[in-house]
């Protein structure tokens, strides 16, 4: 049986990862610093910022893979703590590779489209990235991080992703400087029969390809079942616009379009920095790498509807 670590599982991308690792069987434990609800996952309470901590536990367990989805997400403190923001990305990537080289495991490494400049589209895993941002930075300096000091190490990059929080169901969605959880988002809006403001803006990552949460640990997972190593793109297979988006999201929802927005965000809470405009990805070289087919925007969504469902019923 596989044994998986999962950093970050609590999260909306690492709470999926971990469910699909589990689905195919793995036996995934993961270092938490909160509750989650999926009694198939094994649980401990760590800091993965305690270097002497994340490598005793990862010598305790040693797993197959450890995939590091875990990040500080949020803005504004990353901003007025540049040192603690290196450390919660580039620091515990740098750990997790040492730890990873003690036990032979794989590391994946879960990156970001915004490594990309946003004139870079369609960007290819073997794209020199050119990011504008710090949290751009802080991914690509990861990523080097993991190329450079992991024995056996893989970057599964994701993009735009939609889908369920499976540790946090009723957290509040928001749409947000990137398009994760945009759909969710207009669901919540207009199911209630509220309006939902689009942004729309030159100065917005307004062009991505959309990802489905559990998909990207589905491709996690065989990038691990097969021990293959270099940069990946774990996404769908196609670029949209965020309007094109929630257009699509109103169909296969059912949901009364004339309900949309379209606007500039509001003033605030914005990325600083040039903000990559069209983060558009393609998955060649990974479909060809690991014999998987990126699934379309609209199947995207209807397997999003599906397991909003299946959690609802
Ligand atoms: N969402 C997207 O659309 C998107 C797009 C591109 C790339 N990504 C990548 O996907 C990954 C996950 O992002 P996300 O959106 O799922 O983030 P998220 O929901 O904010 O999850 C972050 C996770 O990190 C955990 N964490 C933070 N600090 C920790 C610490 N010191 N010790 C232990 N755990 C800690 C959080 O735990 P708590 O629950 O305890 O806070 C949470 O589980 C990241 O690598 C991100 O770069 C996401």
């Amino acid at each position: 049986m596989m044994r998986a670590y999962v950093t970050g599982a609590t999260g909306f991308v690492g709470s999926n990862i971990a469910a699909a690792f589990a689905a195919e069987g793995a036996d995934v434990h993961c270092p938490v610093r909160s509750d989650h609800p999926d009694p198939r996952l094994s649980l401990e309470r760590l800091d993965v910022l305690d270097p002497a901590a994340v490598i005793a536990s990862v010598e305790r367990r040693r797993p197959d893979v450890i995939v590091h989805s875990m990040i500080l997400n949020d803005h504004d403190l990353m901003y007025a703590d540049r040192r603690l923001a290196w450390q919660c990305y580039v620091g515990t990537t740098e750990t997790l590779a040492d730890a990873a080289n003690r036990v032979g495991a794989l590391l994946i490494l879960v990156s970001t489209d915004w490594v990309f400049d946003g004139t870079q589209g369609p960007a290819a895993e073997d794209t020199p990235p050119n990011p504008t941002t710090l949290y751009g930075v802080l991914k690509l300096a990861s990523e080097e991080a993991v190329r450079h000091l992991a024995t056996r190490g893989a970057v599964a990059r994701v993009s735009a992703v939609q889908g369920h929080h499976l540790a946090r169901p009723t957290t509040v969605r928001r749409q947000d400087r990137g398009f994760g959880y945009l759909a969710a988002s207009i669901v919540d809006a207009l199911a209630e029969g509220r309006t939902f403001t689009v942004w729309e803006a030159p100065d917005i990552n307004n062009v991505a390809t959309p990802s489905l949460a559990s998909e990207c640990g589905r491709v996690m997972h065989r990038i691990a079942a097969i021990g293959a190593t270099g940069v990946f793109h774990c996404c769908g297979a196609e670029p949209v616009t965020r309007r094109q988006l929630a257009e699509l999201t109103c169909d296969v929802f059912d949901l009364d379009r004339s309900l949309l927005r379209y606007g500039p965000p509001e003033p605030g809470g914005m990325e600083r920095g040039v903000v990559p405009y069209d983060t558009t990805l393609s998955t060649a070289i990974t479909s060809e790498r690991l014999g998987t087919t990126p699934l379309t925007t609209r199947l995207i969504l209807e397997r999003f509807k599906e397991e909003r469902l299946g959690t609802e019923g």
